[in-house]
């Protein structure tokens, strides 16, 4: 009896080539494989002993359905997928390549270590007693818990002039972005820094703020990109910048790691109140300041007319998976008629929201007593001490390397190379996955991100190997 080798690649009807590979005592069995693979009418072979097997499958007439239903022409602008899953399915694909290596996770920025157990222990108690007549509750209020609200705001405003009625309580602030873009609509103007956190960008492309994707320019039309690099020190000059309705400005900034001081943020509330614009504040990152650079916009006098603050529980205790954020939107701002800001978010609150995880926000309430604050800044520390580590390692190599001290992300350049092409030589090579700076805004082109988010061991194996390949 004799073996058949054969690769046999179908072309489905959906034009998807699948291959397969197989020992075969008899060729009339290829029959049988190919069959089930092809899903076509007709298969003609091409047969050839211990050789390539080709069918070709003719399509078969389309058979999906339809419904009449346009497709949504804002969504419809966006480029590729959104930047962080394309990286997973990289780093999958890169996996399936390298079943054996023990890829290193620098990319994405989630946060690896255990929720220390004076938060999840309140949590697990608000959760059981969710079993009791007493412990019960249902709905909550959509604005998040009193209770929450004032902790929040004592613990972080408490000198500022926030009021617990300012403060929204949330599943997280990347949801709150999207749903201030909602109570802006589609009329209103923006600007971001470049590079900033791609839901800026993407949100306000789906609510229809914006023009289409250039692509020679790698910008939407109608978004105002604020440069932000090393040669004016990662802040906007503001005297370039027209006016637009909305600034979103994140400090310390993800990806560039960089913190604006007290003097540039007194600039750009000065700026925002002379051209009457909107600042949409975002500190997910604040609690990893070591400079004495502001943590909220409200330490600027006159912020509260002109600022909404966004932060989250996510990267302050590891709250990724939980879901916890608040927004701030001060009494103080208002539209040019004089309506409140805060009651049309309070609105889309109300609309498109039914309040946040009771069991979530019992942990939230937990991390600001005296001893979940000890807690969360211990863990916080920790990242920082991994960051150092990071740092320290490009700047052996060389490297010109930025951020890092006052937030979780350090910042690297690769003169005159693509992100994208080192972001692949550094998972080909050293099964490490980072970020590529060009995923942040076409100002991000050069750069890659580091995310100090690891086990410790990991961040060490990581900087062994870096140090390997850049040596
Ligand atoms: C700048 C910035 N804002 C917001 C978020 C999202 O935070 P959350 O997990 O609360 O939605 C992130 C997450 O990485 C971020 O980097």
């Amino acid at each position: 009896m004799s073996i058949w080798n054969y690769v046999v690649t179908a072309h489905k009807p959906t034009n998807v080539t699948h291959s397969c590979v197989g020992n075969f005592t008899n060729p009339h069995d290829i029959n049988l494989i190919i069959a089930p693979m092809t899903n076509s009418a007709k298969t003609s072979l091409v047969c050839k002993r211990s050789g390539l097997i080709r069918s070709i499958a003719e399509p078969m007439e389309k058979t999906v359905y339809t419904t009449k239903v346009l497709r949504n022409g804002n969504i419809a602008k966006l480029q590729a997928g959104y930047l962080f899953p394309e990286i997973g399915r990289r780093r999958s694909a890169h996996m399936q390549k390298y079943p054996d290596a023990n890829v290193i996770s620098l990319g994405i920025g989630d946060t690896t270590e255990p929720i220390p157990e004076v938060i999840t222990s309140a949590m697990a108690q608000r959760a059981q007693a969710l079993s009791t007549i007493e412990g019960y509750s249902g709905y909550g209020a959509e604005q998040g818990e009193k209770v929450l609200r004032a902790a929040l705001a004592r613990t972080f405003y408490g000198d500022f002039g926030i009021k617990d009625t300012d403060i929204f309580v949330s599943d997280g602030a990347k949801c709150d972005i999207s749903r201030l873009q909602l109570v802006f609509g589609s009329n209103v103007t923006i600007a971001v820094q470049d590079p900033s956190y791609p839901a800026y960008v993407d949100s306000s492309v789906i609510v229809g703020q914006t023009g289409s994707f250039e692509k020679d320019v790698q910008k939407y039309g109608k978004i105002e990109y604020m440069k932000c690099l090393p040669e004016n020190d990662f802040f906007p000059d503001l005297l370039s910048v027209p006016r637009t309705d909305i600034i979103f400005f994140c400090s310390p900034n993800n990806p560039t790691g960089a913190a604006a001081t007290r003097k540039q943020m007194k600039e750009l509330v000065a700026f925002a109140k002379a051209n009457g614009s909107i600042i949409i504040y975002d500190s997910a990152y604040a609690i990893y300041m070591s400079d004495d650079n502001p943590k909220s916009i409200y330490e600027i006098p006159g912020a509260r007319e002109v600022a909404i603050e966004t932060a989250s529980f996510s990267k302050y205790a590891g709250f990724t998976g939980v879901r916890l954020g608040w927004t701030v939107v001060p009494d103080e701002l208002r539209f040019s008629d004089g309506f409140p800001v805060a009651n049309d978010f309070n609105r889309i609150m109300c609309t498109c929201f039914n309040g946040a995880s009771n069991i979530a926000q019992a942990g939230g309430l937990a991390c600001l007593s005296p001893e979940g604050l000890k807690a969360m800044y211990g863990v916080v520390e920790f990242y920082k001490e991994n960051t150092k580590i990071i740092v320290d390692t490009f700047t052996s190599l060389g490297f010109q390397v930025y951020g890092g001290r006052n937030a979780p992300y350090v910042w690297v350049r690769f003169p005159g190379r693509k992100s994208w092409d080192i972001f692949a030589e550094i998972l080909e090579k050293a099964h490490i996955v980072t970020t590529p700076g060009s995923g942040f805004g076409p100002g991000g082109e050069g750069f890659i991100r580091v995310s100090a988010f690891g086990h410790r061991e990991n961040i060490v194996e990581a900087a062994r190997r870096l140090k390997s390949l850049y040596k």
